[in-house]
Order: C-alpha cells, then sequence, then structure tokens
C-alpha cells in the first residue's frame, strides 16, 4: 500500500500542533491547493438505464411494506470493517440490504435505505455518500473515501437510474425515535431473513452463474492436481486457483475456501489451508464463487489426489454418494426441511452400523431421545438454505426453516459427510484421517428437486473419469 495522508485535511496548517498519527504527514503546499480542484474534464452523467433486479427488488420492498404499515424502517448497509491500522476488509453490504435494493458488490459503504411511511404504504430512499466534489480536501486527502485513493462513487442521479429508487445525499438521513432498525429489531430481522427463503425469478438465474463460475473453478483446481501435489502448501495453491476463477468472474468467494487434504478433511470448516496435498490422499475442497449481485454457490467434492480412489476411500466416498442421493429423493415440495437430513441419515446409520462402527443398531442410532451414536462421523447437518448469504436466511424461525416446509422456489444445501478423525480408536484403522463431503445446491421447483451442480461429476467413478480427463 502506498504511503497516506488518510486524515490529512488540506487546509491543516503546516504550524498545527503535532498530533497522534501524524507522522507521516507532510502539509500540502499553497501551489497544490490553489490547483488541485481545476483543470479537470466534466464527468458524464450515468446512462439512465435500470438493472435487470431492479423491479425484483421493488416487489421485495413492497412485502416489506405491507409487514410494517405505518412505521419507519432503516436499513443500513453497514460499514468498512478494520483489519488493522489504516486497512480494512474489502466491503460487502448487509445481505438485506443488497437484496432489498439490488444494490450488489458495487454498493458504497454506509448507505442506508430507510422506508418511510407515506399514505397506506411507505416511500423508499437509498441515502448515500455521493461523490465528492473536487473542491473538497476529501477528494485528494481522504484515503478510506476520497476519489483520488479509491476511486470515485457514484452519483445519487446514477445509483437511482440503476436501482430504479430514490436517491438522496447520506447527509440527509437523520435517525429518528421509533426508528425500526434492521438487526436491532428482531422483527424485521426476522421477516427479512424469512422474506428471502423462497427466491425469485432473478435469483435463481444469479444462482445459475454462481455455480457455473465455480464449477469453473473446480476444473481448474482438478486440472492442476498434478502441480498442487508438489506445491509445498498445496492446500493454499488450491485455495489461490479457486479464488482466481472466483475473482475474474464474480465478486470473489461466497466464504473462505475449504481446502482440506488428508485428515484434515476431517475438521469441517478447516480454512487454514496450510497444508500440503499428497498422493494417495484425498482432498476436499468446499468453495463458493459469489457473482457481482452478491449471491453464492455452495459446493463440496472430495477427490482422490492421485485420480484413483483406493478401495476404502470408494466405499466410504460411495456410502456419502448414497446419503445424498437419497436426500435428493426425499426432497420435494409439501415436505419438511427436516426430512431431507434424515433421509440422509438413515443412509449414514445404516452404512456404520454394517461396518461394525456402531455400538447399537442402526436403528437404536436413528432413535431421536437416545440414538445419535452416528453422529460421531458426521456431526453437521445435511442442508442449508442458501443465496445472498452461504447460510442465507439465518434469522428466520424454526418453524420456517428445520421444520418449516419444502416450496417451489427454494435453493438449498445436501451435503452428508462421514468424517474419521485421525485418532479415532472406535473405526478400523484405514478409516482413520479419511474424511469425505459430496455437496450439491439444489432448487426446489414445483415438480421436484433440480441439482444445480449436477454437471460437477459426482460418483467415484465420474471423479477418477474428470481428473484423468484434465490432467491427461
Ligand atoms: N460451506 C460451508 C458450510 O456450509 O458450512
Ligand atoms: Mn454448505
Amino acid at each position: 500500500m502506498s504511503t497516506s495522508d488518510s486524515d490529512t485535511i488540506a487546509d491543516t496548517p503546516a504550524t498545527a500542533e503535532p498530533q497522534e498519527n501524524a507522522n507521516r504527514k507532510q502539509p500540502f503546499p499553497k501551489g497544490f491547493l490553489d490547483t488541485i480542484s481545476t483543470g479537470w474534464a466534466e464527468r458524464p452523467d450515468a446512462a439512465p438505464v435500470e438493472r435487470a433486479q431492479a423491479s425484483f427488488a421493488a416487489a421485495r420492498r413492497r412485502a416489506v411494506s405491507a409487514a410494517f404499515p405505518g412505521r419507519r424502517l432503516v436499513i443500513p448497509a453497514g460499514s468498512l470493517k478494520q483489519r488493522s491500522n489504516d486497512t480494512d476488509y474489502p466491503f460487502r453490504a448487509h445481505s438485506a440490504f443488497a437484496h432489498l435494493t439490488g444494490w450488489g458488490s458495487d454498493a458504497v459503504p454506509d448507505s442506508v435505505l430507510v422506508f418511510d411511511p407515506f399514505d397506506d404504504g411507505h416511500t423508499a430512499t437509498v441515502y448515500l455518500r455521493e461523490r465528492a466534489d473536487r473542491t473538497t480536501a476529501e477528494f485528494y486527502a481522504d484515503a478510506t473515501v476520497g476519489e483520488f485513493w479509491i476511486g470515485p462513487r457514484p452519483a445519487l442521479a446514477g445509483v437511482a437510474a440503476d436501482l430504479g429508487i430514490a436517491t438522496a445525499h447520506l447527509a440527509d438521513f437523520a435517525p429518528a425515535p421509533g426508528d425500526v432498525v434492521l438487526d436491532a429489531d428482531a422483527d424485521l430481522t426476522r421477516y427479512v431473513s424469512e422474506l428471502r427463503l423462497v427466491k425469485d425469478a432473478y435469483e435463481i438465474e444469479q444462482m445459475r452463474q454462481a455455480v457455473a463460475v465455480t464449477a469453473r473453478g473446480f476444473d481448474d483446481i482438478v486440472a492442476d492436481l498434478p502441480r498442487i501435489a508438489q506445491t509445498p502448501r498445496g492446500e493454499r495453491a488450491v485455495e489461490g486457483i479457486f479464488h482466481h476463477r472466483a475473482r475474474v468472474e464474480g465478486n470473489g468467494e461466497g466464504y473462505d475456501t475449504i481446502a482440506a487434504s488428508g485428515p484434515h478433511a476431517c475438521y469441517l470448516h478447516w480454512t487454514r489451508n496450510d497444508g500440503p496435498v499428497v498422493a494417495g490422499d484425498l482432498i476436499l475442497i468446499d468453495a463458493g464463487a459469489e457473482v457481482d449481485s452478491l449471491y453464492t454457490a455452495d459446493i463440496t467434492r472430495t477427490l482422490p489426489v492421485s485420480g484413483t480412489f483406493t478401495p476404502t476411500q470408494r466405499k466410504i466416498y460411495e456410502a456419502v454418494r448414497e446419503a445424498a442421493d437419497a436426500a435428493f429423493a426425499a426432497a420435494r415440495p409439501g415436505v419438511t426441511f427436516r426430512s431431507v437430513h434424515e433421509a440422509a441419515m438413515r443412509v449414514i446409520a445404516a452404512r456404520v452400523a454394517e461396518w461394525g462402527l456402531l455400538p447399537v443398531t442402526a436403528e437404536e442410532a436413528l432413535d431421536a431421545d437416545n440414538g445419535g451414536q452416528h453422529r460421531r462421523y458426521m456431526v453437521h447437518g445435511t442442508s442449508h438454505h442458501l443465496g445472498i448469504d452461504v447460510h442465507d436466511c439465518a434469522q428466520a424461525r424454526r418453524e420456517m426453516y428445520y421444520d418449516g416446509i419444502l416450496e417451489a422456489g427454494m435453493v438449498f444445501t445436501i451435503e452428508p459427510g462421514l468424517y474419521f478423525q485421525i485418532d479415532d480408536l472406535t473405526v478400523p484403522e484405514e478409516f482413520r484421517g479419511i474424511g469425505v463431503r459430496i455437496e450439491d445446491d439444489i432448487l426446489m421447483t414445483a415438480d421436484g428437486p433440480e441439482n444445480l451442480s449436477a454437471g460437477i461429476p459426482r460418483t467415484a467413478d465420474e471423479v477418477e473419469a474428470w481428473i484423468a480427463r484434465l490432467t491427461a
């Protein structure tokens, strides 16, 4: 990063008292101040083209308006978050803000969506920090928001045209007593989370794109497996290869990539990714590209590094695949979300019982009150909603989520696994250090489930053929 005068303002007198963190500041000389604001061409106005998502976001706002009559609603996009000292994490708008405005990766930090009661509904306005005039110190001297430092912000009219929503200066937004504020108000937070349970046509199309980018990212990894296996920190290479694809074709990843080779695969959210990728082991890769609208895929494949599963690896892999297929077969409109998990668990319990791993029968393990012995080998759930958040709709009530009913338009994962920790004395030695997860992204339709990620090889045979084809 270049040297920064981040909190310097242009007219700070050179003789000002020394301030904290002023050790790198240089006063701007008079000649600079006299000339910096002039000599710039006029900026063309943004072409008024409404984005495809605008009408969908408007329909979502109408639903919110109808649910909170007469209340003033405030949905902040959120602010930059400090990483360290004067470096911040990349900005990512609050998912509810993105959902209700249609403003994705180019949203301006600190923007606020406000619903003001009007007649029997609301008017909606996005307040944002409009680009600063070039006569301001911010233009050249503010490393956090200044145009010279981070590039121009959009004009109010351009944002209004893009999103099909009224815009106003952030300075004109004033919080008021009685405001219903997202994340501070439980009812609003729950409502906007449940509003995302069923996806509209725009969202489904974005999910398809996110899955397509992710599929290409997995292809990139498979094609590079031989090189990855030669790299001391091969897991980092996997992460980097996926990041390249996600970043080039989208906004980035919807969550930190899990590149878990050998026994690391048994750590469900292994994101340290600092291990080698060793021939003979499996590597579990759980990754999802987030497209510019912020919708993300969430896909896991488990690959034999050498290109071929050992008999034990294959046996475990195919048991997980069987559990995933059973979950898929159970999923249809009108059944509970929970029943998809239960279908996967029946297979997992049956297989681990058959392998002699349980102190009880499969049936006893499946008993809701006294069972669960099989869950030692798969402690996580089989499914979660997926969308603009990887774990979407997280503030939805249990009766709408785990105990809720599957409907057309819902998008969720199916991701059973089996994980035999390296030091688990309850399993045969040859099982220890093997972790397998297979995760697909499912769209429920009126006719049943569609596997959006079906194009990425899934069965043990398909996976071996995939590696052979791309590494030939
Ligand atoms: N992709 C990680 C998870 O679903 O928890
Ligand atoms: Mn997942």
